[in-house]
């Protein structure tokens, strides 16, 4: 039994006591005993890669703040690591694959790794991170988009302005779709079995969804999402297991996520909550949607912008609290607690129905 499934609930627009929150990227650098860990570990990868490592930075957040979820550490590069890419991380320079994926006989080499093989620390760390949780609150898996992998996959490492994957998009439409059609099946496979593992949310993160036009943020990501939201296991451990999707920047776009067929869509910070509610709030659950920026300003400035954003959704369930992109690492650990209070504080008049 869970005691705080407020996160569940809300994403399943079932009645809360407050709007509960979780903040992406909330196991990171701005804390200090992350980056401790993490200098134990030696590297990034070598901290998603150890179990014990990851369920211990997974929980650093937990113990400091009274969220209402944990998120799997690990890392949406994961998958083409698996794939044999060969992830690395350049110091300070972000995400690297010693093997991108260019020429037609590269992408005919691509296989979906099975996840029980390949990714096997992963689930390993998921179900260390449920019984480490004892029931206190639920744990997310994650997976990147099928187009977001692409990105990183085609490019070699982070883009600026994605030329060798617009570019394939636009020469070889094929091509890019072959490796989508790969991914989908990676994804799907890897966070069935997270679930199966004891992972109690999912979360696809599309990131980069948001640099195509609108036709090809139809035909090459959303298209695929909605394979995705169609292949997931929807019940484990006798509840529903609900599933958000995030694509940064897909404002304009959000009748069409909302009919992908998840749970719950991840809102940045550009789009006005009580637009998007009056959009597609009666389809599915809101999760979002504060500058990350807010948090340097001050205490009155982080509750002033808690007070909007969640007066914007107004009363009712269906809304988790979360910043609209990951926290940075120049975060004062102070300004979370400000935030983390005032979420709590603030969004109960707005469930009042409930008590
Ligand atoms: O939210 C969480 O707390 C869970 C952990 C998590 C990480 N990455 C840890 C991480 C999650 C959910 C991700 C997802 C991820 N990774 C995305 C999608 C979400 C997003 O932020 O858009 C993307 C695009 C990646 C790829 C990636 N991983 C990049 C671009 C980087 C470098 C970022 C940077 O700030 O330098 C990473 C590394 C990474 N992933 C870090 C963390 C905590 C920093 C690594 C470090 O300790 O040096």
């Amino acid at each position: 039994m869970l005691k705080n499934d407020t996160f569940l609930r809300a994403l399943l627009r079932e009645p809360v006591s407050h709007t509960p929150l979780w903040i992406m990227r909330q196991a990171g650098r701005y804390l200090p005993e992350y980056n401790a860990t993490r200098s134990r570990a030696g590297n990034f990868l070598n901290l998603c890669k150890s179990p014990d490592l990851a369920t211990e930075v997974t929980l650093q957040p937990l113990a400091r703040y009274s969220l209402d979820a944990a998120i799997l550490f690990s890392d949406i590069l994961t998958i083409p690591d698996a794939m044999g890419l060969g992830l690395y991380f350049a110091e300070g320079e972000g995400p690297r694959f010693e093997r991108p994926i260019r020429d037609e006989w590269e992408v005919r080499n691509l296989t979906a790794p099975d996840p029980e093989v390949s990714l096997r620390y992963v689930l390993d760390a998921v179900s260390q991170i449920r019984r480490t949780l004892a029931g206190s609150v639920p744990l997310i898996g994650f997976s990147g988009s099928p187009f977001t992998l692409a990105c990183y996959m085609v490019e070699g490492g982070g883009s600026e302005d994605f030329r060798h994957i617009k570019g394939m998009l636009y020469r070889r439409p094929d091509l890019l779709h072959r490796i989508l059609e790969i991914n989908t099946q990676a994804v799907i496979q890897y966070l069935n079995a997270q679930i199966e593992a004891g992972a109690q949310a999912v979360m696809v993160f599309d990131t980069w969804g948001g640099v195509l036009s609108s036709p090809a943020y139809r035909e090459f990501s959303l298209h695929y999402l909605s394979m995705i939201a169609a292949g997931l296991t929807r019940h484990a451990e006798g509840r529903k297991v609900p599933s958000i999707v995030f694509t940064k920047g897909g404002g304009l776009w959000l009748e069409a996520i909302a009919d992908a067929g998840f749970d719950a869509v991840g809102l940045d910070w550009t789009v006005e909550i009580s637009d998007a509610r009056r959009r597609v709030g009666a389809q599915v659950a809101l999760q979002g949607n504060m500058d990350p920026m807010v948090l340097f300003g001050n205490s009155d400035s982080i509750r002033s912008e808690v007070q909007r954003i969640l007066s914007g959704f107004g009363s009712g369930s269906g809304h988790v609290f979360n910043l609209g992109h990951g926290i940075t690492r120049f975060t004062d650990p102070e300004q979370v607690a400000v935030l983390v209070d005032a979420v709590h504080e603030l969004s109960r008049p707005f469930h009042e129905e409930n008590l």
